[in-house]
């Protein structure tokens, strides 16, 4: 009788195993499945598997910053090598879009991979998945912007997924705004489409550079992502590329001017002329929303890494190692649009009404030229406008360097709460 009891027990002991190495293998090769375990087990041993080391919560990750890292400016450093990562790889995330899953189109160095970035007065730590959904149990984040934007929010979603997979509760089935929600957290992020940040239309999708005519109204807010980020707690807007398209710059309703439309009789207008009004424009909507009680992060425009030609001319982006800081500068074009942010983001905070944040990238992806497909974003055979791509950024890829940023200023944040809040009561006890 005990032996055949005892027997049972070791029956399902092995069954229970052999269950739990099915669905993690089954997670393994499809990741789109929906999880109906408890994830956080199942991506564990995922991780442990794929001989990538698994994210644990490090007791020495400190959730309050010090005081030397209030102080610091973590914008400003170098890229040191770091050779624990990447901490994901294509098998192990399925969010990598297909333009950048460098690796999977035959990308032949992977050290672009290997670096961290160390700001010059203070150690940034590398992001903590564990961490950081721990601080936005409960919250929203929304990504408004283009392209790059996205591939940020995909970065984000690869870094946190050796604790857990978001599901997709998109509201509709059109790509350009979705919305992936972290169960086990109650965390929420919100994909926004307006690589214009305001009202656009497409006005002829061929026009002079065969990448489409644009009409910009620079002044008219684009409702279909002002309108929706009431619910949001961190908004994170973006803008750059898609102003070195032809235009034609709208302001009061009446044609103002337009960037290279090549019509008659219209002004030709620099790039910059627009850059800067979309921008205002944004603000202006976000402090005028009543109910929006968020912050509002300003991630600065990251450069692209053309080298001998412009994107349609050739230029290309084969570098294999970051610059060291001393070997280039921002200047030109890339400098000017700099510029502009900064200045029509200051202009938005001086108003005092909502709270923002400028999440610096610039410097550090200016030194970035090898972390871009280049020709690794397709098969060389596709017949793809941008063919090489010095704009968007591999993953894994120093774009994932951009979490240990944002966790940092939520932190920030954190601590900043907490010393109003401490201001408040001392004032009350006077
Ligand atoms: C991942 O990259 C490898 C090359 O490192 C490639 O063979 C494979 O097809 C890629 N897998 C996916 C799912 O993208
Ligand atoms: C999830 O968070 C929202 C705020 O973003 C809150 O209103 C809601 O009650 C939370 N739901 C659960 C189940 O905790
Ligand atoms: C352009 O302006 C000139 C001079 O003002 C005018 O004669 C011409 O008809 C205009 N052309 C168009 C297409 O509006
Ligand atoms: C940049 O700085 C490094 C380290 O300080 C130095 O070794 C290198 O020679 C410098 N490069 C240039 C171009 O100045
Ligand atoms: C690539 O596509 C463009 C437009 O979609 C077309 O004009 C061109 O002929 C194509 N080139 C090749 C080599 O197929």
């Amino acid at each position: 009788m005990e032996l055949s009891v005892n027997k049972r027990i070791r029956n399902i002991g092995i069954v229970v195993a052999v269950v739990l190495i099915l669905i993690t293998v089954i997670r393994l090769y499809h990741p789109l499945l929906p999880t109906y375990t408890a994830s956080v087990v199942s991506s564990y041993r995922s991780w442990s598997s794929s001989g990538i080391a698994p994210a644990s919560y490090h007791a020495q990750d400190d959730i309050q910053i010090t005081d030397d890292q209030e102080k610091c400016d973590i914008f400003t450093g170098e890229w040191v090598p770091n050779p624990e990562a990447p901490y994901y790889t294509n098998k192990t995330c399925w969010a990598i879009h297909e333009h950048q899953n460098c690796m999977k189109y035959g990308r032949p160095d992977s050290g672009f991979m290997k670096w961290r970035w160390k700001p010059d007065g203070c150690d940034l730590p590398v992001f903590n998945p564990y961490q950081f959904l721990d601080m936005v149990r409960g919250k929203s984040m929304a990504f408004v912007g283009d392209s790059v934007g996205r591939n940020q929010m995909q970065s984000m979603i690869c870094l946190l997924s050796r604790v857990e997979y978001p599901i997709d509760v998109s509201p509709t089935p059109d790509e350009r705004f979705k919305r992936w929600r972290y169960e086990t957290y109650n965390f929420t992020f919100g994909y926004f489409w307006s690589p214009f940040l305001v009202r656009s239309e497409n006005r002829d999708s061929d026009g002079p550079t065969h990448t489409g005519l644009f009409n910009l109204h620079l002044d008219d807010f684009d409702q279909s992502w002002t309108t929706q980020i009431d619910d949001f707690d961190y908004v994170i807007l973006n803008a750059g590329h898609w102003f070195t398209r032809p235009a034609v710059y709208y302001e009061n309703s009446h044609i103002v001017g337009c960037r290279f439309c090549q019509l008659p009789n219209i002004t030709d207008l620099q790039m910059t002329y627009g850059y800067r009004r979309v921008f205002r424009t944004a603000f202006k909507a976000i402090n005028a929303r009543e109910n929006f009680k968020g912050v509002t992060f300003l991630r600065t425009f990251a450069p692209s890494h053309f080298e001998n030609g412009l994107w349609n001319e050739g230029g290309n982006c084969l570098r294999q190692r970051p610059f060291r800081s001393n070997e280039t500068l921002l200047e030109g074009l890339n400098l000017d649009l700099y510029m502009i942010q900064l200045e029509e983001f200051r202009a938005a905070q001086k108003e005092g009404k909502k709270k923002f944040r400028l999440l610096d990238t610039t410097q550090a992806m200016l030194l970035r030229p090898d972390g871009h497909p280049s020709r690794y974003g397709h098969w060389p055979n596709e017949n793809v406008t941008l063919y090489n791509d010095c704009v968007h950024w591999c993953l894994p890829g120093p774009i994932d360097s951009w979490a240990d940023f944002l966790l940092h200023m939520i932190k920030m944040e954190a601590r900043r709460t907490y010393k109003e809040k401490l201001l408040q009561h001392q004032k009350k006890m006077q």
